[in-house]
């Protein structure tokens, strides 16, 4: 364990070395950290698991670790965020759910790390309340148009967005220079569709049946090929 939470710590060193702001540990998506916070694979009963609070700990330790890398080898202004998901809810099983989460938010909110990022829209205002201006929140509220990001800035101090960001990758860019009308929201034609240029497999991703997240609209172009 003790080994993995070093490796952390060298990953940050090789971060900060490639010389980028900061670093983001990934939490989220049943990724490792997910896995030992989750009691639907954590069945250990040590420092590691056992109970709520123990699963925390992985998590916990990993952040230190990061931290105290970042202490010693980064500027002042390095930026540290952890990324998680609310819930991990299984068709028999839960891993854990809001309230769980709200817990750990508040133990990741003492941590001094400079932001929590959440996968998803739900529970934007619970997580506002428990964070409590302690860190930065980062808030997905599955942007589809301008008003969209302005309403997720109720409850996030940033938002962040990923498949509208695809569709219209000057999305910042338009709003900022006040040219908001021209922000394309949708896909509108084959053509556009094919313009975006997007691999062949994150096409079937984005359109996967299982998705569990609303769909920007216009993606079934996506399927349609278009001849030159
Ligand atoms: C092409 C693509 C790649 C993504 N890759 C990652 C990733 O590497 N790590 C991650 O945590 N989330 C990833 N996501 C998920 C997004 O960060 C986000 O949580 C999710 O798409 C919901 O936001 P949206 O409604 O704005 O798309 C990806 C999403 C897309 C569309």
């Amino acid at each position: 364990m003790w080994e993995i939470i070093n490796d952390f710590g060298e990953a940050t060193k090789r971060v900060i070395k490639a010389g980028f702001d900061g670093v983001e540990i990934h939490g989220a998506y049943s990724h490792l950290l997910q896995q030992f916070f989750s009691s639907y694979s954590n069945k250990r009963n040590d420092y590691w698991g056992g109970s709520l609070q123990k699963r925390m700990n992985f998590a916990l330790e990993v952040i230190k670790r990061v931290q105290e890398v970042a202490n010693e080898y980064a500027q002042d202004d390095f930026i540290i965020g952890y990324r998680l998901t609310q819930e991990e809810i299984h068709e028999h099983a839960v891993g854990y759910d809001i309230h769980d989460t709200l817990q750990f938010i508040d133990r990741l909110a003492d941590t001094h790390m400079d932001y929590i990022h959440v996968t998803s829209a739900d529970y934007g205002k619970e997580i506002k309340e428990v964070i409590n201006g302690r860190t930065a929140f980062i808030f997905v509220p599955h942007v589809f148009n301008v008003q969209d990001a302005v309403d997720g800035l109720q409850y996030g101090d940033m938002i962040s967005m990923s498949r509208q960001a695809l569709i219209e990758p000057d999305f910042a860019k338009k709003i900022k220079e006040g040219k908001e009308e021209d922000v394309a929201t949708e896909i509108t034609s084959p053509e556009m569709a094919k313009s975006l240029a997007f691999p062949p497999k994150m096409v079937d991703w984005l359109l996967d049946p299982k998705g569990k997240n609303p769909v920007p609209k216009g993606m079934d172009y996506l399927k349609e090929p278009v001849s030159d």
